[in-house]
């Protein structure tokens, strides 16, 4: 079909579901955020503006999407998500919580715990522990501990939020949305309609193409047209840069781009716009380490939105994804207009801020090898704070062994050169060591200084850069040759 067709039976307004109602909008700014609609459009200011860059939780929602048949809720941060990827969801927010005058039990359990004082945290905080409430789990320490990573409160203090959070998140809502979610589905249901969405015009719009051809043919039309995963980054580029973009085509309406499943030879395959939520336990299950990495990554509201193609595609020399992968031997997908190829992953990097990616190119899965039995994994992040904070080092090994003795080994890191990289000086001298002999683990050690020359920014200096890299180097080495067990914080790292 040629661009002129599909665009002339594309749908010209974006539809969700808001209060009970449908909503569309045949005009809006491709750049406006969910938060500029609802402060300034509704006039709906229970949902706050604080860091407006994805970091403090205050500005919280909740998006119901059908997922498996089933009404998932989760939360996203209202500054970073642009209006446009509401579509086809039902946007809850903090004032449509109460019912006839009576407050959610959750905002009741806060009342009752105290754990509120100065109140420009709690609707986002109320918002995260909503999603929680109907994840269909009941919660525990940790599990709301990890909930509230996105959410910053400053005067309360957590102990009575995670009060009220463990007296009402027991797996079993009972709350109007429970009672009203087979109707609410249905709703959501009837707004899935396969079709592509473009909004405005060629000057400036707002595109969600809904089959691999159409993106494919609208990107090759307009090569120059900022693409959408989660708005993670792009959404600062709005917020913070104050860039004018002008053209944005979001991929999370193709359908082909959000699954995951297996390659012809055996490998994970993930697809682009898999939010990294629901790609971390696929991760976790190739290795414990991954599961703990994905953890770490952001919050629950960026994990939400955040996804796989977006986290590669960014080339970023600090995103996590990339070495993790680049260790397993990963590889990405890419697509342009009818081609499709697939390079390894760390081909995909070539310097800062420049990928092997042709203008109207996108990736459309990325591929993560699963480990045989005589290979061995590790990842590390190392950050100035657990949660939500982005890596000063990130290291990932996999070892082929022959018997106790390697036969082939890949190490990756981030945050020490200006692209996500391999080391290839200390991949060659760990060839041949023995995991019983750590004098031989010498020179690799040493010789990761050599793959690197790391810079000085705010998050570490290089030289702190450099002796971390070796020590996690040696970490790995020691887990694996089983002199001592493994230590995670804030996890019990399962045995392998
Ligand atoms: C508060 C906060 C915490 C964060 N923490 C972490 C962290 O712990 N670790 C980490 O690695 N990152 C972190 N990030 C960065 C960011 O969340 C990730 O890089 C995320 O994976 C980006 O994905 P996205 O879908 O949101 O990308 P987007 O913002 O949608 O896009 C990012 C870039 O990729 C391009 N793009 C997106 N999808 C494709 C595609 N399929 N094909 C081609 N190009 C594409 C876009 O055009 C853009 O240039 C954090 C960000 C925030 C705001
Ligand atoms: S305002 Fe801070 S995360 Fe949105
Ligand atoms: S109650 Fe003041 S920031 Fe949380």
């Amino acid at each position: 079909m040629s661009f002129e067709a599909r665009l002339a039976a594309a749908r010209d307004a974006l539809r969700f579901r808001f209060r009970g109602r449908d909503v569309a909008l045949s005009q809006f700014s491709p750049r406006a955020t969910v938060l500029d609609w609802l402060r300034e459009d509704i006039g709906a200011k229970g949902t706050k503006e604080g860091c407006a860059e994805g970091d403090c939780g205050a500005c919280t929602v909740v998006l119901a999407r059908l997922k498996g048949g089933r009404l998932a809720y989760e939360p996203f941060n209202a500054c970073i998500l642009l209006l446009g990827q509401l579509d086809g969801a039902e946007l809850i927010t903090i004032e449509d919580l109460s019912t006839g005058g009576e407050l959610h039990p959750l905002q009741q359990a806060m009342v009752d715990t105290h754990a509120s004082q100065c109140g420009f945290c709690t609707p986002g905080i109320v918002m995260s522990l909503f999603a929680a409430y109907h994840s269909g789990e009941r919660q525990t320490y940790a599990s709301i501990c990890d909930q509230l990573a996105g959410n910053l409160c400053r005067c309360t203090g957590y102990r009575p939020i995670l009060a009220a959070a463990l007296d009402v998140c027991d797996g079993a809502p009972t709350d109007r949305f429970a009672a009203t979610a087979g109707g609410r589905a249905a709703a959501l249901a009837a707004l899935a309609d396969g079709r592509d969405l473009f909004v405005g015009d060629e000057a400036a719009f707002f595109a969600a193409p809904a089959s691999l051809d159409s993106l494919a043919s609208l990107y090759a039309r307009f090569p120059d047209a900022t693409l959408v995963g989660g708005a993670t980054d792009v959404g600062l580029w709005i917020t913070k840069q104050l860039r004018d973009v002008k053209r944005v085509i979001w991929l999370g309406r193709v359908a082909e781009l959000d699954g995951a499943g297996e390659s012809a030879d055996g490998a994970l395959s993930l697809g682009a716009t898999l939010s990294l939520e629901d790609a971390a336990p696929l991760l976790a299950a190739i290795h414990p380490d991954l599961g703990e990495l994905m953890r770490r990554f952001g919050s629950k509201q960026v994990r939400a939105s955040g996804t796989v193609g977006g986290n590669i595609a960014n080339g970023s020399p600090i995103g996590d994804v990339a070495p993790a992968l680049i260790a397993l031997g990963g590889s990405v997908v890419l697509r342009k207009g009818g081609r499709t190829r697939a390079l390894p992953l760390e081909g995909f990097f070539i310097a800062y801020g420049k990928q092997d990616r042709e203008p109207g190119e996108f990736v459309v899965r990325v591929e993560a090898p699963r480990l045989g039995d005589d290979q061995r994994y590790r990842a590390f992040k190392v950050s100035k704070r657990l949660d939500e904070d982005i890596s000063a080092v990130m290291l990932a090994i996999r070892l082929d062994l022959d018997g106790r003795r390697i036969r082939a080994a890949r190490i990756a890191c981030g945050g020490m050169a200006a692209t996500p990289k391999r080391a290839a000086n200390a991949e060659a001298a760990l060839i041949g060591a023995s995991l019983d002999e750590p004098a031989g683990w010498r020179a690799a050690v040493e010789a990761i200084a050599r793959d690197f020359t790391p810079l000085t920014d705010m998050r570490a200096t290089a030289a702190y850069r450099s002796a971390v890299a070796a020590n996690l180097l040696k970490k790995a080495l020691i887990e694996i040759s089983g002199s001592a067990a493994p230590t995670r914080i804030g996890m019990l790292h399962a045995a392998e």
